[in-house]
């Protein structure tokens, strides 16, 4: 029964229709006060601030959109997506997408924990391997949007991690996908996932 849902929800994402694309060019003039904090090329050089670089743009309008409603409060972000058109976010969501993330590199203490579980999951804790919808090389499914996760600073892999399970973060859907996935994850396994996300690629 488990695997027929994630087989619909990812035929659901997969034939889902496409979006209108933005203007990439038009997107970086756009995106110009994000850079304070999000970096000029969507490279961040802090990781409370996520790398937006390389995301798919539907993810990226997808969070922009939930930040706007509050579906995914960013206090940090407070007035800097006002008055942004919907062609705005397809647009700015294009210009990070056509830029290139600068991968970390994961830390070696951890990695044998957290490339199990990215792999393999864990069945006996209720853990589905991460593979499936972020793919092996953690580059996401950008038709389905869901984000790529290769590279990402791993300090804000844990704080999305820790605020899925915790239940802070709730924008996953009704079929809480990540909030499951993330229920009986310990710290230390939270921890393990992240630093090897950053150096993955
Ligand atoms: C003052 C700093 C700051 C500025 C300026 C800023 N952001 Fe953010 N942004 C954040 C923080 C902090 C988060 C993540 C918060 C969290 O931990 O959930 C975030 C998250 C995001 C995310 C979600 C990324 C993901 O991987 O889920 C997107 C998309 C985003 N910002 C887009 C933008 C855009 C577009 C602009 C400019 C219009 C912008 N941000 C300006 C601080 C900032
Ligand atoms: C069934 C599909 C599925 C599986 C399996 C899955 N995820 Fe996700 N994940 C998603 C979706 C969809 C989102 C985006 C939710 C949203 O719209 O906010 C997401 C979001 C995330 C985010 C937030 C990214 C960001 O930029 O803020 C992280 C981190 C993440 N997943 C890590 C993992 C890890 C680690 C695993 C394995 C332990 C995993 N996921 C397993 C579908 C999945």
């Amino acid at each position: 029964m488990k695997k027929q849902v994630l087989s619909l929800i990812l035929l659901l994402g997969i034939f889902g229709h496409a979006m209108a694309d933005g203007d990439a060019q038009a997107g970086q003039t756009k995106a110009i006060a994000c850079g304070a904090c999000h970096g000029a090329d969507g490279n961040s050089p802090a990781d409370a601030f996520p790398k937006l670089a390389g995301q798919n743009a539907k993810y990226l309008v997808k969070q922009m959109k939930d930040i706007m409603s509050n579906a995914r409060p960013v206090p940090t972000m407070t007035g800097q997506l006002d008055g942004k058109s919907d062609q705005d976010l397809e647009d700015i969501a294009a210009y990070y997408a056509s830029q290139s993330i600068v991968v970390g590199e994961a830390d070696k203490d951890m990695l044998v924990i957290g490339e199990r579980l990215y792999r393999a999951g864990d069945g006996s804790i209720g853990v589905a391997a991460c593979t499936a919808c972020h793919s092996p090389s953690g580059s996401g499914n950008a038709a389905a949007g869901y984000p790529s996760l290769g590279g990402q600073h791993a300090g804000y892999t844990v704080t999305q991690l820790k605020a899925f399970r915790d239940g802070q973060r709730t924008n996953d859907g009704d079929g809480k996908i990540m909030r499951q996935v993330t229920y009986r994850l310990n710290d230390k396994e939270i921890a393990a996932l992240a630093s090897y996300i950053a150096g993955l690629r």
